[in-house]
């Protein structure tokens, strides 16, 4: 399966996926990473692994659809089949998730759909998660749809939180969980193996 990824950050969920592939579990083949962010180190990840890793700034475009557009258009150009969103930061238009219908996956670091929403994202869930005193936490696989982190769920994992746990402490343990959960999602996908039925997915 031909993948793409939209990344803002570091990268280490994107990271999780090129080990993959290259050990064989994930049967795909990055075609184009895209960040919306210059500085974000995934797009060196990216770049030492010999995939086509490239900036597009939004100032770029008038408006928020036409940069979506800019990204259909070079996902389109590579005929990639998957969408991973890794770390990626902004909403995507309706143009783009009508384009990729059901074949857009998401990493969400909450047990959705707890946490999760506008202005959830990065450390402030983990924030929230502390202040609000939950027991677990963890993170989603999902795939995407119109609304925030609202797409039907392919994973969840979850972890316990700890009286002596710091936004650090937690924001580390739920990564370590992402990558895991990410990689089966996407290993799932390409082995044809995920079936969405209303809002369930069924693993076949
Ligand atoms: C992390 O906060 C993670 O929870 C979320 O995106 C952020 C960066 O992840 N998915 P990454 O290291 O860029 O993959």
């Amino acid at each position: 399966v031909k993948i793409g990824v939209l990344i803002s950050g570091g990268g280490t969920n994107l990271q999780s996926i090129i080990d993959n592939i290259k050990t064989g579990n994930i049967n795909g083949e990055i075609k184009l990473i895209i960040s919306n962010k210059e500085a974000a180190y995934g797009l060196t990840r990216g770049k030492e692994s010999g995939i086509e890793s490239i900036y597009i700034s939004r100032k770029r475009f008038d408006s928020e659809e036409d940069y979506n557009s800019k990204l259909i258009e070079e996902f389109k150009k590579r005929d990639v089949e998957l969408i991973v969103l890794a770390g990626y930061l902004k909403v995507l238009s309706k143009e783009f998730i009508h384009e990729f219908k059901n074949r857009i996956i998401n990493i969400h670091p909450s047990l959705i759909p707890s946490f999760c929403g506008k202005g959830y994202y990065g450390e402030n869930v983990h924030k929230e998660v502390l202040n609000y005193g939950v027991k677990i936490t963890g993170a989603t696989v999902h795939f995407v749809d119109e609304g925030t982190d609202t797409g039907p769920i392919i994973l969840q994992e979850s972890i316990e939180v700890e009286s002596f746990d710091t936004i650090d402490t937690l924001k580390a343990k739920v990564l370590e969980v992402e990558h895991k959960i990410l990689v089966q999602g996407v290993k799932l996908y390409c082995e044809n193996r995920l079936s969405i039925e209303g809002r369930k997915v069924i693993i076949n």
